[in-house]
């Protein structure tokens, strides 16, 4: 096999990749996957339903995993691997049920956030479950000139308590949602609002409504409105691309150049169970 063909998806971001065996490839065309991802920044590769183990080695290619905060919802005998489910064994969630329900990069609330993710769908639901992905390259290169100047070298505080951030709502997930959260939630992070991707060279906004709660040195009566400004313009529908899961989907993204969303509508008693597994980045820049 091993013979890659690249499609792109939507006029927006993402293609697929057909003929290739995500568990067996050789280097040249792992170095043309990881090409693909850098250009197109998210890639779907259909029919694939690695174990956790061959999807953890395949992630490793990319570079050192990183682990969730969250150790309840990763997989007992294969930690690299976090559980997202909608599914209740004995009265308790098997995985998070509902990760990544606003737009956001992965574990943007770390001094060094998420490079890939590597996400495979084990069990789609008939209706629901889909997620969408928004191209932070051109969203940086459609702004206008005026508010390119007004965010250059301003600086997104980022954290993971959702408590703090004022466009979410209080969660109802948990007992005690403050308490929840301030006891996983690291020290906040302070990351560049327009970063630099280190392969390609192209400037990306990074900023996301779920983890970016305000701007350093900035008053909340300036800083909010602006990034409302800014969040209203990522998720315009020329930026975004819609995925519809089908099991085996192996699907992968950058994400210094993407926000992504879960689009939820799950209906009980249908189920969707996703593995991901997330590879560390560098310090933005
Ligand atoms: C995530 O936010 O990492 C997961 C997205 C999804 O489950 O669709």
């Amino acid at each position: 096999m091993n013979q890659m063909v690249v499609t792109p998806l939507s006029d927006a971001l993402g293609a697929e990749v057909t003929g290739i065996d995500a568990a067996n490839l050789d280097e040249a065309t792992f170095g043309r996957l990881r090409d693909a991802l850098h250009d197109n920044i998210v890639v779907v590769v259909r029919g694939q339903a690695l174990s956790p183990a061959a999807q953890t080695h395949f992630a490793r290619r990319f570079g050192e995993i990183q682990y969730h905060i969250n150790s309840e919802y990763k997989m007992e005998d294969q930690p690299e691997v976090l559980i997202l489910s909608t599914e209740i064994v004995d009265g308790k969630n098997v995985g998070i049920p509902d990760a990544g329900s606003d737009w956001h990069s992965d574990h943007s609330y770390v001094e060094r956030p998420t490079a890939y993710t590597i996400l495979q769908s084990v069990i789609v639901p008939k209706v629901g479950g889909d997620t969408e992905w928004t191209n932070m390259v051109k969203a940086y290169e459609t702004l206008d000139d005026d508010l390119k100047a007004r965010i250059q070298g301003l600086v997104g505080i980022h954290s993971f308590n959702r408590t703090r951030n004022p466009r979410m709502t209080r969660p109802t997930r948990h007992e005690n949602p403050e308490a929840y959260f301030a006891e996983r939630s690291p020290p906040d992070s302070f990351h560049p609002m327009v970063r630099t991707h280190p392969a390609t060279g192209r400037k990306a906004l990074f900023i996301s409504p779920r983890f970016t709660i305000g701007i350093l040195d900035l008053d909340d009566a300036e800083a909010q409105p602006l990034l409302d400004e800014l969040f209203a313009h990522i998720a315009n529908r020329d930026l975004v691309y819609h995925h519809n899961w089908r099991p085996g989907d192996l699907v992968m993204w950058d994400n210094r150049q993407t926000l992504h969303l879960a689009c939820g509508g799950v209906k009980p008693p249908e189920v969707r169970r996703m593995h991901r597994t997330t590879v560390q980045g560098e310090i933005p820049f």
